[in-house]
Parts: structure tokens; sequence; C-alpha cells
């Protein structure tokens, strides 16, 4: 949380399906952020890089089995090639991530870390993978987007460079949200409400409509602890181990001897705080 964002980021992207970006990420506010150059993206195919006739990036496997092995020599002049031009475009050349299974598991802290620096090179992997001597060589970064395998790792940098994106200054309309989403304090978000009021025969949690901003946090806070204590035990004790204990012990005692709440609501919903 302490790092800063880069006034400026971007992002080089090695992929077989250069038509594959921006994609998503031309739409929206990533779209519109692309627009005005508050980060910029550069696509090289990997398969200009090669030398053959066949133009062939992959290869069996040494020691049989299935599938087939991105090469070496082809992913090292494309990611060569990738540094040159960041430099001749002014940039610090920075970390190189391969997308991959067995990578680090993407979370919050590494988007902000990544959205601190200035530039970004991607590898996106297909068939079996790539060929290990290219990880070594470079200093690849493996990074995984769970533990689940993708066909390819383009829908996996799309994910990464959103996630990078929209905490790039100027990108989100309200700054302020960013500090309360699932992860930035070590917490899943609480629950959110609009209108109308009373829906479906469900209330919207009266606190909410009281117009009391202190006491609309304490309960947010109070939401998001609950959430993330039965959702997420792996963030949950995280989260009680960085915190001054007593103070979380007396907010649980406190809910546990108010539960179960019952929640109602003015008609009109008039009362409530808009935090756009
Ligand atoms: C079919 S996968 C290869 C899976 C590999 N044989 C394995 O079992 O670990 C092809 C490519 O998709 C990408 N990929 C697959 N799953 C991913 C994940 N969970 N996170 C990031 N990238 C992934 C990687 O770039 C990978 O090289």
């Amino acid at each position: 949380m302490t790092e800063s964002i880069a006034p400026f980021w971007h992002v080089t992207v090695l992929t077989l399906f250069p038509e594959m970006f921006p994609g998503p990420l031309g739409l929206s506010l990533a779209g519109k952020a692309l627009e005005k150059g508050t980060w910029t993206l550069e696509k090289l195919d990997i398969r200009s890089f090669t030398r053959d006739k066949h133009r062939s990036v992959d290869d069996t496997p040494f020691g049989g089995g299935p599938g087939m092995v991105m090469r070496p020599d082809v992913l090292d002049a494309a990611i060569r090639d990738a540094k040159t031009r960041q430099v001749a475009a002014g940039l610090k050349p920075g970390r190189i991530v391969y997308l991959s299974p067995r990578g680090r598991v993407l979370d919050q802290a590494l988007v902000r870390e990544i959205a601190s620096e200035g530039t970004l090179t991607l590898l996106c992997g297909r068939y079996e993978g790539i060929d290990e001597r290219v990880i070594e060589e470079h200093h690849l970064e493996e990074v995984s987007l769970g533990d689940f395998v993708l066909s390819g790792g383009e829908p996996a940098a799309l994910c990464l460079i959103d996630a990078v994106v929209r905490l790039l200054p100027g990108v989100m309309g309200n700054v302020e949200t960013a500090g309360e989403e699932s992860f930035e304090r070590g917490l899943l978000e609480y629950p959110h409400y609009t209108r109308p009021p009373v829906w479906s025969g469900r209330a919207v949690p009266e606190i909410l409509l009281s117009g009391h901003h202190e006491k609309v946090r304490a309960w947010r806070l109070e939401q998001a602890e609950k959430i993330t204590e039965a959702r997420r035990p792996d963030l949950w004790s995280d989260y009680l181990a960085s915190r001054p204990a007593p103070k979380v012990k007396k907010r649980r005692a406190r809910r546990a001897s108010a539960e179960p709440t019952k929640t109602t609501a003015t008609p009109d919903g008039n009362g409530g705080s808009h935090e756009g």
C-alpha cells in the first residue's frame, strides 16, 4: 500500500495472438486512459521472430510426452526486441513476467507493486508452455492467475493489465473507493446497497440511511471483518496479526452480543449518504 503509482505506465505484450489486445481494455475506463496516454501498450507477435520458412514457434518436447513447447530461440529474440524498443522509446526496461500456472498467484499487493513501476513486459505462453532455459536466461518472473489452467497466457495478461491500469492516476473516478476495496486493507469489501431502500421485501440496513458518516464507516468495517472472517480464514488471520488485537476483539464481542440484527428502512430512503 505504500508504493507510489507511476505517472505513466507502459506494457509490452509478447503473444502469438496480438489481435487479442487491447480487446476489452480498449473499452470503458481502461480504454479512455489508453486514449489519453495514461498507459501505453505495445504488442509484439512472437511469430514474427521466427527464422525458418514454416515460421514455427514450437517444437516437440525432449524426453517425449504430449503437446508442444515454445522454442527458446524465438522467445529470446522477442524478449530482446521488446527491451530494445523500450530503450529506444526512452523507457527503462522493467520486470518481465511470464504468465504461468506455476507462478506466484497474482494479488493486490503485486498489482500495486507493478503499478508503481514504469515498464512491464508480459510473455503469454501457449501449448504446454515455454522452454525452461528462457525463464533462466531472462530471469522471468512467473505469475499465475490462480489454480486452474488456461489455454494461453493472454486472458491472464488482460486481467493483470486491467488490475494495474485502474490504479493509475486519474483512471478511476472516485479515488477514495480504491482504499476501501477488497484486499486493500487486508479485508474483503463490505456489502453495497442502492435504491430502492426496500426491494423484494428486503430493507437496506438502517444505519446506511442515517446520514451519520462515522457510524456508517464503523458498520462497514464491521461487515468487512465479518465477511472476511467467514469467507477467507487466510486473510483474516493475517489481518488479526497486523491489527492491534484489543480493537478487533472488542468489535467481535460487540458483534456477537448484537446478532442477529434486524434491518429496517424508511420507505423513501432519505438520509442516505452519497459517496459517488
Ligand atoms: C495450456 S497452458 C500450459 C499449462 C502447463 N502445461 C502446465 O500444466 O502448467 C498454456 C499457457 O497458458 C498460460 N496459463 C495457463 N494457466 C494459467 C494461469 N493459471 N495463470 C497464468 N497463465 C496461465 C501460460 O502462459 C501457459 O504457458
